[in-house]
């Protein structure tokens, strides 16, 4: 866990495995599988022990408990400067109230104020608009980002759970009038949901972007623990009774082969092969227990060789749609003849100049 990452194209370092805290406390949405503050707190230790720094929560997880809880575990854990601090914004907090939701800019410094106090500190490292509301400019969440850097409330801002084309956009506007960019893009990404990577992943390499992945291990599919029944899911766990495709099978399937023949956890070979993939910056890894959070901590101590990778690429293969499957070197093929020889330039030749800087 000694490793870091910068995150998209910035400064900021860190770790490639990042702690969520979406089941710290017992209460709101996600109270079904809380955690109570003595079991949170074991959890949060540990990663931080462990060297972890990207600590992932927001003011809508367990109706503000999440970041009450954290709060307090930082001021008595002492070590507020070595962490990146991250919130996120959008859910509404008043439903009687039509701009106490979404991410105007009335929202965003009202929710940012409200995630500090609760967080008990003066800044956050990096604030994060959680869900797009379909309806408030880009220009506006990107102008309020900058404001907010410049009052010393945020140091970076990123985006969670948004269009491709917007995020784009938000980033081609900050670049475009110097304002604070977009360092990451949070999506949800695993051996069984990989609808990131046709738009998003090559976006986020060419935009300096850093991908910040939730439910890598598909929310605890990918943990081995259930199995099939004729009600869904069986097994001890938040997903049980739910129901899974069979193409989610062949994955769990191939993952516990994988695992089997590295002597490893199915936990830590899923989660190290999302970690690995082109784009992703760090995994944002929940776990209910210590336990739990231990195998996952031990997730990039080995490499998965490329035979066993290509079983579990081929098993999570999806059939890309078009325009995606036209991108492939097959169709490429008919646009420039693969028997001529492009891109290799002589010694010397001038390098293409990319955002005034020469590449
Ligand atoms: N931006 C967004 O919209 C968004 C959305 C969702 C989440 N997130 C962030 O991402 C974080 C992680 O999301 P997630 O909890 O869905 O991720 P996940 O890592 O895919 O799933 C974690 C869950 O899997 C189970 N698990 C983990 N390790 C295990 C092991 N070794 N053995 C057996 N079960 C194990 C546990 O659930 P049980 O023990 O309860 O079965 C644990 O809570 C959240 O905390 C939050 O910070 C962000």
């Amino acid at each position: 866990m000694n490793d870091y990452y910068l995150l998209g194209r910035s400064g900021l370092r860190v770790s490639r495995l990042a702690l969520g805290t979406m089941n710290f406390g017992v209460g709101g949405f996600h109270a079904a599988y809380g955690r109570s503050e003595e079991e949170a707190g074991a959890i949060f230790r540990r990663y931080v022990e462990a060297g972890g720094n990207l600590i992932d929560t927001a003011d809508f997880y367990t109706a503000g408990e999440s970041e009450r809880i954290l709060g307090r575990l930082i001021a008595r854990d002492g070590q507020r400067d070595r962490l990146v601090l991250t919130s996120k914004f959008t859910n509404s907090v008043d439903p009687s109230d039509p701009n106490a939701g979404g991410n105007g800019r009335k929202h965003m410094i009202r929710a940012l104020d409200a995630s500090l106090r609760r967080l008990g500190t003066d800044h956050l490292d990096l604030y994060l608009l959680h869900t797009w509301d379909r309806i408030t400019p880009v220009e506006e969440v990107v102008r309020t980002f900058d404001d907010l850097v410049r009052a010393g409330k945020i140091r970076y801002a990123g985006l969670s759970d948004v269009p491709a084309w917007y995020a784009a956009r938000a980033q081609t506007y900050a670049e475009a009038h110097g304002l604070t960019p977009m360092v990451t893009v949070q999506l949800p990404y695993s051996l069984v949901d990989r609808a990131v990577e046709p738009e998003f992943v090559p976006m986020a390499q060419s935009l300096g972007m850093g991908l910040t992945v939730w439910s890598p291990l598909g929310g605890g599919l990918l943990t081995g623990k259930y199995r099939r029944t004729a009600d869904g899911l069986g097994g001890d766990g938040r997903l049980a009774g739910s129901a899974v495709g069979e193409r989610d099978w062949q994955v769990v399937d191939a993952l516990a082969t994988v695992a089997g023949g590295l002597g490893r956890d199915m936990a830590q070979v899923a989660l190290n092969w999302v970690v690995t993939q082109p784009g992703v910056a760090s995994a944002v890894v929940g776990a209910s227990g210590t336990s739990q959070l231990d195998a996952s901590l031990a997730a990039l101590d080995f490499t998965i060789p490329d035979d066993a990778r290509a079983l579990l690429d081929e098993a999570a293969a999806w059939p890309l749609p078009k325009p995606y499957s036209m991108f492939t070197p097959g169709y490429q093929s008919w646009i420039v003849n693969p028997g001529l020889t492009i891109g290799d330039k002589p010694a010397g030749y001038a390098p293409p100049v990319v955002n005034g800087a020469h590449a």
